[in-house]
């Protein structure tokens, strides 16, 4: 089995559903190319049908973006198709991105239909989407909580039809791990023609297991992941690319790899925040500013021995510099020294001692201590 995991990219179709955060076609064209310098392999540039100026992002992304395949959402109706077919004429490797409801909430409430009338409708809309592009991706709309023998009938019939990837949804964040993973194998093992498509996972993040189900989806046989920078998305999110990414990479014995230039992360997460104007939250793994930032004795001490005491990521691998040491009332003299060696100064034991009573007076009132400070405590120390 081959064993290249394809990065799906949904910042600018989920992602940008984030209310407040919607971009403009200038906004959306600069993220596509930056997606592309990532390293990303399919970007879904948008919903054509949503609106006028969603079709001419789509249009534009296609025009200027030449590496990743470009993919356009659709419901699974007809007039969705044809105008996601009209919006990515341009794109050098195109793909339509239709699908409906999976789970028998979604076929009885949502489209108040019947499990029956569902499949005639996937079969339809994945045949009309292959008289447009080859490439055509199925989603089974909340196939987390779908029964996972009709999931396993549908997926097999869209693939019949000519679905090149079906894509297997957690659209409500429900599932846990095990479960998600169970489902994706049990798709691997009995649908009969699994082997001519690829498994994608999308996971959202209601419960904070969207990377977890993802990773469960990859080690089960799927091979393709649907992500955002940042895990931006509807509600609590999408999977977050950089999570996935890394999660990978930090356990090369799964065997699993990606196309992903890691140094870009940092910076793209950055672009992203601005863009969308969406703050990252500090403690955010791998693009949080405080990813890499040590702040208590014990920790700094380690880390000033040897990174990897405290950290299974190089910083500079991923794009964050190098890492930090933070001075608070938690810190020891080791994490102070090595500040202070930075800042050009050399103290004998009794001057640092002394310096740290005064630094541990002062980091009790004061929450973040910067260079000036301790500037001024080492210059009241030489006088
Ligand atoms: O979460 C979801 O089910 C989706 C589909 C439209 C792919 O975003
Ligand atoms: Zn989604």
């Amino acid at each position: 089995m081959d064993n290249k995991v394809y990065v799906f990219d949904t910042t600018l179709r989920d992602g940008e559903q984030v209310p407040g955060c919607q971009l403009n076609t200038e906004e959306k064209i600069e993220l596509a190319k930056e997606l592309e310098y990532l390293g990303v392999d399919i970007i879904e540039a948008g919903f054509p049908i949503s609106s006028p100026a969603d079709f001419k992002s789509v249009q534009e992304i296609s025009k200027a973006v030449k590496e990743p395949t470009i993919c356009g959402l659709s419901r699974a109706v007809e007039k969705d198709i044809q105008t996601a077919a009209e919006a990515l004429v341009y794109a050098k490797h195109k793909r339509i991105h239709t699908g409906l409801g999976a789970s028998d909430f979604h076929i009885k409430h949502k489209f108040k239909s019947t499990r029956e009338q569902i499949l005639e409708q996937a079969v339809r809309a994945v045949k009309l989407a292959k008289s447009f592009v080859e490439d055509v991706e199925f989603y089974a709309e909340d196939a987390g909580r779908a029964d996972v023998v009709f999931l396993a009938k549908m997926v097999e019939l869209v693939i019949g039809a000519g679905a090149t990837v079906v894509n297997i949804p957690d659209t409500t964040g429900y599932c846990l791990p095990n479960e998600y993973g169970e489902k994706i194998k049990y798709l691997k093992e009995n649908v009969k023609n699994i082997d001519k498509a690829i498994i994608s996972v999308h996971c959202h993040n209601d419960l904070g297991l969207a990377t977890a189900n993802s990773i469960a989806g990859l080690m089960n046989g799927a091979r393709q992941v649907e992500c955002t920078i940042n895990g931006i998305g509807e509600r609590a999110g999408n999977t977050s690319l950089e999570e996935v990414v890394m999660v990978l990479k930090t356990h090369p014995y799964l065997n699993l790899h990606t196309n992903i230039h890691t140094q870009h992360l940092n910076p793209l997460s950055q672009i992203v925040s601005r863009t969308m104007r969406m703050p990252v939250q500090p403690n955010k793994a791998i693009v949080g500013a405080n990813a890499f930032a040590h702040s208590s004795g014990i920790h700094q001490d380690g880390v000033l021995k040897n990174r990897e005491n405290y950290e299974i990521i190089d910083p500079v691998e991923v794009g964050a510099g190098e890492s930090k040491i933070v001075l608070t009332a938690r810190s020891g003299r080791a994490a102070l020294n090595f500040r202070l060696e930075k800042l050009g100064f050399n103290l004998s034991k009794e001057e640092l001692n002394d310096t740290y009573e005064r630094f541990l007076i002062l980091a009790d009132s004061k929450k973040n201590i910067t260079d000036v400070d301790l500037e001024e405590l080492v210059e009241k120390q030489l006088v």
